[in-house]
C-alpha cells in the first residue's frame, strides 16, 4: 500500500492516501466525531460535524476549516483537530443539530449506545441554549421489526443513503417540506427492504430501534453478550447475541471484514425470538410427559445399552453435535440428516470446490468482483446478505469511471454522479424473477435443465474445448455469449449457483462456467449458496444418505433412532418418514423446537440453542467459525453433544464419553477427521489476560436482579468451554478477534466502537477476521468438464414442473419460529403462470387441489408472469406438510363440491 505522510497536531503521521482524512484519523485512534460518514457508505459532507482546520504548508498559521471527511489524506496534508476555531466549530454544529432534539436519552432505546450521546460528549456540548419549542413529528408504523421515532433525526442522510442506494430500497425516503425534512415511508407501512434491520445500526440516533428488542428491552449495558454465528442460513453472519434474566433479548451485527462486514439481514437480526418461542422445548419428555433429567439420562442409558443405534445428523447442528452422535453411533451407521437428494447436492458443491480450479470467495470478496453470473438461485431470499454484497459488486466495474476522472472512491455521491445508472456485468439465470434482477444486465427464467443449459453453453462460449450445447435457440445463443463476453472482461469474475433448483445439472454448469473461466486464465470465483447454516460441515463428516438409515431401520427392526436437531417431515415425505419412525424400536430427538419428529419421540431431550451451546458450523466458503454460549440456561437445556455424552457415561457405552468441556471434542475430532484438523484454532485459547468478561464494567443489578430468591450475589456460573466469563470481570484487552462478546471502546458506546477493533477502520479486524477456512481448490490440473448436458424441458400437457419459491420469512425452519418474522411470513400459496391459469379458467385467489407424487394439497393460486411455461412455484417451509421433495411434476385440479371434473 502506498503511504502518506500527513500531520496531526504537528505529528507525523502514516496514513493511506486513498482514504479521507476523517477515515484516517479514525484508523490512527483519534476520536474525532462524525455523523453522515461511515466506512461502508462513504462521505456526503452533510453533517459538517468532522470539520479540522487544515494548513497550507508549516509557515501557514491561519489554516482553513474543511470537513475531514470530504478531504483527502493526501501527501503531507497537515491538519490540527484541536485548534480553537475547529474545537468551536464542531460545538456550534452540535448545537444546532441538539437544537431540536427531544433530549428524552431516558425514555430512548438508543440511549447508551447511541453515536450522538457520544459525539455530544465528545464534542463537550452540555446544555441546549435555544429556549423555543422543538420541532416535532409523527412517528410512523413500519412493520413489526423496526420502530421510528422521528423527533430524534439530525438529518445526517445516513438511513435513506443506505436504504435505497446501498441495499436497494424504494419505500424509506427523505420528504422536504418548508424547513423540515422527514425520514421515512410515504405512509404508514412495513419496510419492504430485506435489510431494513440495519437501519437500526446506521442511524446514529434513535429514531430507527429494534421493534423486538422494545418488547423485552433493556439496555447495552446490562446484557450479557457473547460472541456468535447466525444460524439461518448458510453464509455465517456473525453476530452478538444479548441476554437478561434468562432470555435473549436481541442481535446485533458483529463486524466481520471477510463474511457480513457491517450489515445483517432481518431474517438474520430478528429470528432469535425463535429461542424464547412457546414451541421450545425446555425439559427432557418421556412418551410425551414431562420427565426429570435423571429419568430421561437413565432411560437414554438403557436404550443405548440395547444396542443397533442408527443416529441421524444434521445440517443446523454444530460439528460437535454431530461427531458426538457419529461417534455415539459408529461412523457406518451416522446418516445425513437431509433428503438424499440434498446430500447428493451438497456432495457435489464438495467434489467441485475440492477438485476443480475455481475458490471459493469469502462475500467480501463476492463484494469485490465485478463480473457475476448467478446460475439457479434467489440469492436476496436464500443467502441474502450476499445479495447485499451483490449490491455493490455491480459498482466495482462502473467505478472506473470515477477513478478516470479523479474522483476519489469515498467520495460517494460524486462518484454516483459520474457513474449515474451504469452497472457492472450481472447475469441472472433463475426459475423465476428475483430481487436482484433490478441491477441485472440480463436475466432469464427458466426450468432448471434449461438454466444448465444456459450454464452450459457460456462454458462453450468461454472456452471451446467445454462440450457443445446442441438445439439452443438463437436467442439463447447470443445471451450464452453476451455473458461469456461480460466474465471474460472482468477482473474478478465470480459464478453463483446452489442446491436451490434441486439440479445437479445446474450446480455442474455453473462450475463449467467457472472452470471454463479458470482454464482461459481466468481468477474465477465459484460460489455456492447452502441450505441451511451447517450443511457444508455436515457433507464433511461424510454421512450416508438418509434413504440407507430408512432401510437399515426396516431390515431389523429392534434398532433405535437417535435422530439430532432434526425434523424429519421437512426431509421426506411424511408418509414414508412416519414410517421410518413407526420402524424403529425406540426413537430418541434431541432438539430445541416442538415439531412433527419429536411430538414421535418416545425420549425427547431438550438442546441448547446457539444461544445456550458452544459450536462450530461451517459456511458456503467453508469457514468454520465458533459460536460461544450467551448464558447459562439453568434449566435441563445443554448442548446435544453433552445429552449423547452423558447418555453413552449412562449406558457405560465406551463410544462418545470420554469429552469433558468442548475442548475435548474438537481435539478428537481434529485427530479423527484430518479435514477438521484445524477446528481447535477457530477459537484460539486467550495468551493472556485470564477470562473474556460477556457483561460490559456498567452491568447492573448483578447482586439485586435475584434479590427476590436471595440477597446473596450468587456465584457466577463456571464456563468450561470456552474462555468468556459469565461475568463482568476481566476485560477485552487482547481477546482474539473470535472471541469479542461485544465492541465497546472509552467513549465509543454506540456500535461505531467497531472502529477500535480493526487494523484500519473498514479493514479486518486486528489479529485477523475470525474464522478458518477448510476448502481449497485443487492445484493440480486434473479436473475435467462435465459433458453431460441435460436435455431442454419440454411443458407437459397435464403436468407442471413445481419448482421451489424461496422466502426470507418463512423459509429458514427456526427463524419462522420468531414472533416478528412470524407476521411477515405469507401464507401457503401454489404460484402459476397467468397465461396458463387463464388458460384453464384458474384466478389468483381460487383454491385449487395440487397433487405431488401421492401428496395432496389444497392451496390458494397465486399469479406469477414470471413463471415459466410448464412450471409452478411452491413456497419453501410454508406448507402445513414439509417433505416435498422439488423440483417435481404435479397435477391441478379445481375444488369441487360436486363429483370432479378431473384433471385442469
Ligand atoms: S433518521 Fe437517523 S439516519 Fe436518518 S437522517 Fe435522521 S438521524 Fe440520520
Ligand atoms: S444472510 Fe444468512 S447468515 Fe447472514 S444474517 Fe441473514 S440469515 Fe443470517
Ligand atoms: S462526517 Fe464529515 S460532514 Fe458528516
Amino acid at each position: 500500500m502506498t503511504v502518506a505522510t500527513i500531520y496531526i497536531d504537528g505529528k507525523l503521521r502514516q496514513a493511506n492516501p486513498k482514504q479521507n482524512l476523517l477515515h484516517a484519523c479514525l484508523s490512527l485512534g483519534y476520536d474525532l466525531p462524525y455523523f453522515c460518514w461511515h466506512p461502508a457508505l462513504g462521505s456526503v459532507g452533510a453533517c459538517r460535524q468532522c470539520a479540522v482546520k487544515q494548513f497550507r504548508n508549516e509557515q501557514d498559521t491561519a489554516g482553513k476549516l474543511v470537513m475531514a471527511c470530504m478531504t483527502p489524506a493526501a501527501e503531507s496534508t497537515r491538519i490540527s483537530i484541536v485548534d480553537p476555531e475547529a474545537v468551536a466549530f464542531r460545538a456550534a454544529i452540535i448545537q444546532g443539530l441538539m437544537q431540536n432534539h427531544p433530549h428524552d436519552c431516558p425514555v430512548c432505546d438508543e440511549g447508551g449506545e447511541c453515536h450522538l450521546q457520544d459525539m455530544t460528549v465528545m464534542t463537550g456540548h452540555r446544555s441546549r441554549v435555544y429556549s423555543f419549542g422543538k420541532r416535532t413529528f409523527r412517528n410512523q408504523y413500519l412493520g413489526p421489526l423496526v420502530n421510528h421515532e422521528m423527533n430524534r433525526c439530525i438529518q445526517c442522510q445516513r438511513c435513506v443513503r443506505f436504504y435505497r442506494e446501498y441495499a436497494g430500497g424504494d419505500d424509506l425516503n427523505a420528504f422536504h417540506l418548508r424547513d423540515t425534512i422527514y425520514f421515512g415511508r410515504h405512509e404508514d407501512g412495513v419496510l419492504e427492504n430485506e435489510f431494513s434491520g440495519n437501519l437500526v445500526e446506521i442511524c446514529p440516533t434513535g429514531v430507527f430501534t429494534d421493534a423486538t428488542l422494545k418488547r423485552h428491552y433493556t439496555r447495552k449495558w446490562d446484557l450479557q453478550m457473547a460472541p456468535s454465528i447466525c444460524v439461518h442460513c448458510g453464509l455465517g453472519c456473525n453476530t452478538t447475541v444479548g441476554e437478561r434474566y434468562g432470555t435473549l433479548r436481541r442481535i446485533v451485527n458483529r463486524y466481520n471484514h471477510e463474511v457480513n462486514g457491517y450489515f445483517l439481514c432481518d431474517r438474520g437480526r430478528f429470528g432469535y425470538e425463535f429461542v424464547e418461542s412457546n414451541q421450545r422445548i425446555r425439559h427432557p419428555l418421556l412418551n410425551g410427559k414431562a420427565a426429570t433429567k435423571s429419568e430421561a439420562l437413565e432411560r437414554f442409558g438403557t436404550i443405548l445399552r440395547e444396542g443397533k443405534v442408527l443416529g441421524i445428523g444434521s445440517p443446523r447442528a454444530s460439528l460437535e453435535g454431530n461427531f458426538a452422535l457419529r461417534t455415539l453411533v459408529g461412523p457406518d451407521r451416522f446418516f445425513a440428516g437431509t433428503s438424499d437428494q440434498e446430500l447428493q447436492l451438497l456432495s457435489t458443491m464438495l467434489r467441485i470446490l475440492r477438485e476443480g480450479p475455481a475458490r471459493s470467495p469469502s462475500l467480501n470478496e463476492v463484494e469485490h468482483s465485478d463480473a457475476v453470473f448467478v446460475l439457479g438461485e434467489d440469492i436476496t431470499n436464500v443467502a441474502p446478505i450476499m445479495a447485499l454484497r451483490l449490491r455493490q459488486a455491480v459498482r466495482q466495474s462502473p467505478i472506473q469511471i470515477a477513478e478516470k476522472l479523479h474522483i476519489p472512491e469515498w467520495l460517494d455521491h460524486s462518484v454516483r454522479e459520474a457513474v449515474q445508472e451504469e452497472k457492472g456485468p450481472l447475469y441472472i439465470a433463475s426459475p423465476y424473477a428475483t430481487k436482484l434482477d433490478d441491477i441485472a444486465a440480463a436475466t432469464y427464467c427458466a426450468a432448471p435443465d434449461d438454466l444448465a443449459r444456459l450454464g452450459f453453453a457460456v462454458a462453450h462460449a468461454i472456452d471451446p474445448g467445454a462440450p457443445v450445447v446442441t438445439g439452443l435457440l438463437p436467442d439463447l445463443e447470443k445471451m450464452a455469449t453476451d455473458i461469456a463476453s461480460g466474465l471474460l472482461g472482468g477482473r474478478h469474475p465470480l459464478v453463483v449457483s446452489g442446491t436451490s433448483c434441486g439440479s445437479q445439472s445446474v450446480i455442474e454448469a455453473a462450475a463449467q462456467v467457472a472452470w471454463a473461466l479458470c482454464k482461459v486464465g481466468r481468477h474465477a470465483a465459484l460460489s455456492f449458496t447452502m441450505p441451511e447454516c451447517n450443511s457444508l460441515g455436515l457433507a464433511l463428516m461424510e454421512p450416508r444418505p438418509l434413504s440407507e438409515a430408512v432401510s437399515a431401520i426396516k431390515s431389523e427392526p429392534t434398532k433405535t433412532l437417535v435422530v439430532l436437531e432434526n425434523d424429519l417431515f421437512r426431509r421426506g415425505p411424511a408418509g414414508a418418514v412416519s414410517s421410518l419412525l413407526k420402524d424403529a424400536h425406540h426413537f430418541v430427538v434431541l432438539d430445541h423446537l416442538d415439531n412433527g419428529t419429536t411430538e414421535a419421540a418416545e425420549l425427547v431431550l431438550p438442546a441448547g440453542t446457539y444461544a445456550e451451546s458452544d459450536g462450530t458450523i461451517v459456511n458456503n466458503e467453508g469457514r468454520a467459525q465458533r459460536f460461544f454460549q450467551v448464558f447459562d440456561p439453568s434449566t435441563d437445556v445443554q448442548e446435544s453433544w453433552r445429552w449423547l455424552r452423558e447418555g453413552a457415561i449412562a449406558a457405560n457405552s465406551e463410544n462418545g464419553a470420554p469429552w469433558q468441556s468442548l475442548d475435548d471434542l474438537t481435539t478428537a475430532m481434529a485427530a479423527e477427521m484430518t479435514v477438521f484438523a484445524s477446528i481447535p484454532q477457530v477459537a484460539p485459547p486467550r495468551k493472556a489476560g485470564g477470562k473474556i468478561a460477556r457483561e460490559p464494567n456498567r452491568y447492573s443489578g448483578r447482586t439485586a436482579m435475584l434479590a427476590n430468591i436471595s440477597v446473596h450475589e450468587p456465584k457466577p456460573p463456571n464456563d468450561p468451554d470456552s474462555d468468556l466469563a459469565f461475568s463482568m470481570e476481566s476485560g477485552l484487552e487482547s481477546a482474539p478477534p473470535s472471541l469479542i462478546p461485544f465492541f465497546w471502546a472509552p467513549g465509543w458506546n454506540s456500535v461505531q466502537a467497531t472502529n477500535k477493533f480493526q487494523s484500519e477502520v473498514g479493514g479486518p479486524l486486528r489479529g485477523g477476521d475470525p474464522g478458518i477456512r477448510l476448502i481449497e481448490p485443487s492445484l493440480e490440473a486434473g479436473w475435467q468438464y462435465c459433458s453431460t448436458v441435460p436435455a431442454a424441458f419440454r411443458p407437459q400437457p397435464d403436468e407442471w414442473l413445481l419448482v421451489p419459491i424461496f422466502h426470507i420469512f418463512g423459509s429458514e425452519e427456526l427463524s419462522r419460529n420468531a414472533q416478528g418474522i412470524a407476521q411477515l411470513t405469507p401464507l401457503p400459496y401454489v404460484a402459476l403462470n397467468p397465461v396458463e391459469a387463464s388458460q384453464r379458467g384458474v384466478n389468483a385467489g381460487e383454491r385449487i387441489k395440487v397433487s405431488i407424487e401421492g401428496s395432496l394439497f389444497e392451496l390458494e393460486v397465486t399469479l406469477r408472469a414470471d413463471l415459466p411455461r410448464g412450471v409452478a412455484g411452491l413456497p419453501v417451509g410454508l406448507l402445513p406438510v414439509g417433505g416435498i421433495i422439488l423440483p417435481a411434476f404435479c397435477r391441478l385440479a379445481p375444488i369441487l363440491t360436486e363429483p370432479s371434473r378431473g384433471a385442469l
